[in-house]
């Protein structure tokens, strides 16, 4: 029996004709790697069919759930099954509702539990959360609130470039005996902090420099703080091809999965924290909140960026993504355009 909360997002429910094999594909991403992750999932699933002797012909399957604000996904869904010669039942989709889906191959029962999504939320993007609502949106899973959790590694390439280009030569050259420390603020299942760790070992080797670091991941998801703890992760293949230099350095690779080692353990530390409090004192280097920003009103950004700035070193480097000079007004913020980077001097 497999138990998902899927919150607005389609699945496709794979089956074969006997029961003896399962399969669930659900991907949360809102942006363009969609498709291609769906793909991705997809084939990777079909592969294990295949390996039991199952092809497409002899495969049930069904999508099941997505809101209104996901038709884009159940086309983009239907459309790859149909490239793998499967034809997809549409069960319960559209509607503003949160879902979880129980399903047991083994007869084909998917037992479909929803609930009305808040108007206000039902599609993340245009939230406009204030800092009251956080918690209710983002903490108590997905089928409470915003789904919102989608990360990866290496996600964003211009926190790297500026990691490597600013942020490691400043404090290199201001400060090469204090620890370097980084905050990853809200860092869902931990991909995002263990990139930067990665990535900073890394650098630091090559320069032959013995400074420390320590990159502290913080979320207001416990479910996802714990995933980070773990230091586990299932790799997706495209993760696996471009980014397995770092994971054969820094973890043991079993199959698709990365089991992170104490060399990079030792440096990440985790915890849940929501971002409407106000943080202890600390001195970070560099203070990343991406992909964030966007679910909440302007009052929460600048609340939240006022508290980064608080407890950032100086010269300190905020990533939050784009923010608008509302935002970021009177705040002694500069802009650093080619890394998106917000600099206090
Ligand atoms: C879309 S994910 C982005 C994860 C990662 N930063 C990245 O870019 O890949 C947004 C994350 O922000 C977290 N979050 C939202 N509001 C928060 C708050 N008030 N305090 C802490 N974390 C929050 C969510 O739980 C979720 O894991």
């Amino acid at each position: 029996m497999l138990a998902m909360d899927v919150g607005q997002n389609p699945v496709i429910l794979l089956r074969s004709t006997d029961g003896s094999l399962g399969g669930v594909i659900c991907v949360a991403d809102t942006g363009y790697h969609y498709t291609g992750l769906a793909k991705e999932q997809m084939s990777h699933v079909m592969e294990r069919f295949a390996a039991r002797g199952w092809s497409a012909e002899n495969v049930e399957c069904a999508i099941v759930g997505g809101a209104d604000s996901a038709k884009w996904k159940i086309a983009k869904l239907l459309n790859i099954t149909r490239t793998q010669g499967l034809s997809a039942k549409q069960i319960d989709i559209n509607g503003l509702f949160y879902r979880k889906i129980y399903f047991d191959p083994a007869d084909g029962a998917a037992d479909i539990y929803r609930e009305v999504a808040n108007p206000d939320h039902w599609n993340p993007a245009k939230a406009n959360l204030s800092l009251e609502d956080s918690s209710r949106a983002f903490s108590e899973g997905q089928a409470g609130g915003v789904v919102a959790n989608a990360t990866r590694f290496f996600r964003d390439k211009n926190i790297f470039a500026a990691l490597g280009d600013l942020v490691i030569p400043a404090h290199l050259e201001k400060t090469p005996r204090e620890t370097l420390h980084i905050w990853s603020s809200a860092c869902s299942n931990g991909a995002e902090t263990y990139s930067l760790a990665m990535f900073i070992h890394r650098r630091l080797e090559e320069l032959g420099s013995r400074t420390n670091f320590m990159v502290f991941g913080t979320d207001i998801n416990p479910h996802l703080v714990d995933a980070a703890k773990s230091g586990i992760y299932q790799l997706i293949r495209s993760d696996l091809t471009k980014w397995r230099p770092y994971f054969e350095r820094y973890g043991q690779l079993d199959g698709g999965n990365i089991v992170f080692g104490d060399e990079i353990r030792r440096h990440v530390s985790f915890r849940v924290f929501d971002l409407k409090n106000r943080p202890r004192k600390y001195r970070f280097r560099m203070i990343v909140c991406a992909n964030v920003f966007q679910y909440y009103s302007n009052e929460a950004r600048r609340f939240f960026l006022e508290n980064f700035t608080a407890v950032s070193q100086k010269p300190g480097y905020i990533f939050v993504g784009h923010a608008s000079d509302e935002t970021i007004n009177g705040l002694d913020l500069h802009r650093l355009s080619d890394y998106k980077m917000l600099l206090l001097k």
